[in-house]
């Protein structure tokens, strides 16, 4: 089995343009070129193209999208499309991060047309799924993230789910300080890869990189990513400081 291993950065709506392209650069000078880790950056749509730039020349690293809206184009003010994102050279979108979920109200049906969007510009979505504190203190996380899956991906080709990225990302321990415990995420990931077998088939689930985020930092990463089924690492916070995104990719 040859998982993809992943650590990507997800810049939220953090830095100016100076302060990203100042960030991208450190970070890609002080890691050590390993194709065996594949390092993903989701800055702010304006500074995408710019990062891209930059991290084009490394063949470990990549661009990657926040966000994207379910058309190609059209008369939606505001809204990036996919095909968009793909001309300045992104290679990745985040579909249905928390913060999406829970601020601007995406639902499975939304997000299953972004992961649309993404697949028909050949863009690879990264999906991310988790429940909230209220539903694992009520016992229902294994069921929230169940829904969160076949809802979004059921319909998806064996080919497309073969290009699927999934983050876990407990939003109770997302930019809380609060992690995972290793057997917390271990648990979760291993129920993920159950569900998508049963969706589609076990030697395809088995294949499916599967990310943990939330509140990941240099000193908890190494713990969390040596568990079986966790395959590297979403992080928001420690993402903005070259030493401690470096320290997290250095984890492997
Ligand atoms: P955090 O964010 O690492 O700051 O908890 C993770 C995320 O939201 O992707």
């Amino acid at each position: 089995m040859s998982r993809k291993k992943i650590v990507a950065g997800n810049w939220k709506m953090n830095k100016t343009f100076a302060e990203a392209v100042a960030l991208a650069s450190e970070i890609v000078s002080s890691c050590k070129k390993d194709d065996a880790v594949t390092k993903i950056i989701f800055p702010p749509f304006p500074f995408l193209s710019s990062i891209s730039g930059i991290v084009m020349d490394r063949s470990d690293f990549f661009s990657g999208a926040q966000n994207c809206h379910t058309h190609d184009s059209g008369a939606y003010t505001g809204e990036v499309s996919a095909l968009a994102l793909r001309s300045c050279q992104a290679k990745y979108v985040l579909v249905g991060h928390s913060e999406r979920r829970q601020y601007f109200n995406e639902g499975s049906e939304l997000l299953k047309a972004k992961i649309d969007a993404c697949f028909r510009n050949e863009l690879i979505p990264v999906y991310c799924v988790g429940e909230i504190l209220s539903e694992r203190k009520e016992d229902r996380h294994f069921d929230v993230v169940a829904l969160q899956l076949s809802e979004v991906i059921a319909h998806l080709t064996q080919e497309q789910l073969s290009r699927l990225i999934i983050a876990y990302e407990p939003v109770w321990a997302i930019g809380t300080g609060e992690t995972a415990s290793p057997a917390q995420a271990q648990e979760m990931h291993a129920f993920i890869r159950k569900v998508i077998s049963k969706l589609f088939n076990p030697a395809t689930a088995a294949e499916v990189p599967l990310l943990y985020g939330g509140s990941c930092n240099p000193g908890n990463a190494k713990e969390l990513f040596s568990c079986p089924d966790v395959d590297g690492g979403l992080i928001g916070g420690a993402s903005l400081k070259a030493a401690d995104f470096t320290a997290i990719i250095n984890s492997f």
